[in-house]
C-alpha cells in the first residue's frame, strides 16, 4: 500500500466489506449485509458510542467481572449505573456464566456488555447477534483484526449493526469525536481476513503450546498459584492467593523484573490475581517463569 504515494482520507471499499461478510459467514455461519458494517478507529470508541447513543439515561449496564478496564469504566463515562455479574471458578477451574444471576438482572438493564474472547479469562463465546434475527436486531457487535494479527496500532475496527434504525443512531453517536479510519488499517484489515487465515492458524497452534507449557509450569513449579486453561486469547489469569503476598504484581515486577498486569485493573476484588501475556516466543516465556520461580525462592 505504501508504494501508492497518496495517503489522503480513505473510504472502506466494497472489497473490504465483502471480505468481512464472507469471513463472518464462514467463521460463525452469520449472514450479514455489506451495509451493516460501520468502520471505527477502535472497539473501545464503539463501546462508548453505543452506550451513549443507545442506552436511556439511568438505565443500568450489565458487565461480567473481572473485565478489561475500559469496559468496566465505560458505563461511568456516560453516568450510567453498572451492575456486575461476577464469574466464579467451578470445581474444574472453569468460569461458567452465572445464568441465574443474568436472568435476575436482565429485566432492569439498559445494555449487556459481552466480551469475546473474554479478557482476562479467555472464555470463547459465539457472537450473540449470530444466534437469531431477534437478537441481531438489538445488538451492536464490535470486532477487529487488531489482536489476532497484532495490528492494534493501526487503529481500525468495525461494528456489525444489522438494524438500520439502530445503525443510524449508533453512527450519530460519533458526535464529531470518533473519526474515520486510517488508510493502512483498512488495507491491513482486508488482507488479514482475506489472506491471513493460514498464518493465524499457525500462531494459534504456537499459542496453544505456550498455554499448555505455562499451565504445566504453574501446576508443577508454583504451588501457591493456580490457573485455568483459557479457551482463547493469549492471556492467563493467575490466582496468586496461595503465595501470601500483599501485592503479587508489584512483587514480580520488583523481584523478578517480570511485568504482569495487576488484577485490580480488572476488578476491585482481584488484587491477588495477575494477568500473564503468553503471546511471545517460548524462550521469553521460559525466562520469565524461571525469574518468577527464583524470585519466590529468594523471597
Ligand atoms: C475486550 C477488549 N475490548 C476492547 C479492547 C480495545 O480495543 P481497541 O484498541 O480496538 O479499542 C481490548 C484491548 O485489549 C480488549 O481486550
Amino acid at each position: 500500500r505504501l508504494e501508492h504515494p497518496l495517503l489522503g482520507y480513505s473510504v472502506p471499499q466494497q472489497a473490504l466489506r465483502e471480505t468481512l461478510v464472507k469471513h463472518l459467514a464462514e467463521r460463525y455461519g452469520w449472514q450479514i449485509d455489506a451495509q451493516d458494517l460501520v468502520f471505527l478507529p477502535g472497539v473501545e470508541p464503539g463501546v462508548n458510542m453505543a452506550l451513549h447513543a443507545l442506552v436511556s439515561p439511568a438505565s443500568a449496564v450489565l458487565v461480567q467481572t473481572p473485565n478489561y478496564s475500559p469496559l468496566l469504566h465505560a458505563p461511568a463515562n456516560w453516568k450510567l449505573p453498572r451492575i456486575d455479574l461476577p464469574f466464579h471458578a467451578n470445581s474444574q477451574g472453569e468460569y461458567p456464566t452465572d445464568i441465574a444471576a443474568l436472568e435476575r438482572a436482565l429485566p432492569d438493564h439498559g445494555a449487556l456488555l459481552l466480551s469475546n474472547p473474554h479478557n482476562p479469562l479467555g472464555i470463547r463465546h459465539t457472537p450473540i447477534a449470530s444466534l437469531s434475527p431477534e437478537i441481531a436486531a438489538r445488538s451492536v457487535t464490535l470486532m477487529s483484526a487488531s489482536k489476532a494479527w497484532n495490528i492494534a496500532g493501526l487503529k481500525t475496527a468495525f461494528a456489525v449493526v444489522q438494524n438500520a434504525e439502530l445503525r443510524q443512531r449508533f453512527n450519530a453517536g460519533r458526535l464529531g469525536l470518533v473519526d474515520s479510519v486510517n488508510a493502512l488499517g483498512l488495507e491491513a484489515t482486508e488482507v488479514a481476513y482475506r489472506e491471513g487465515g493460514p498464518w493465524l492458524a499457525q500462531v494459534v497452534t504456537y499459542l496453544q503450546d505456550n498455554r499448555d507449557y505455562l499451565a504445566e509450569a504453574i501446576n508443577t513449579r508454583f504451588p501457591g498459584i493456580t490457573m485455568h486453561l483459557p479457551q482463547s486469547t493469549y492471556l492467563a489469569w493467575l490466582d496468586c492467593s496461595g503465595l501470601g503476598l500483599k501485592n503479587p504484581q508489584q512483587f514480580f515486577l520488583e523481584h523478578a523484573k517480570v511485568a504482569l498486569s495487576d488484577g485490580l485493573e480488572f476488578g476491585d476484588d482481584c488484587g491477588q490475581f495477575v494477568r500473564l501475556n503468553f503471546g511471545c516466543p517460548r524462550p521469553m516465556l521460559k525466562e520469565g517463569l524461571a525469574r518468577m520461580e527464583r524470585s519466590l525462592r529468594d523471597a
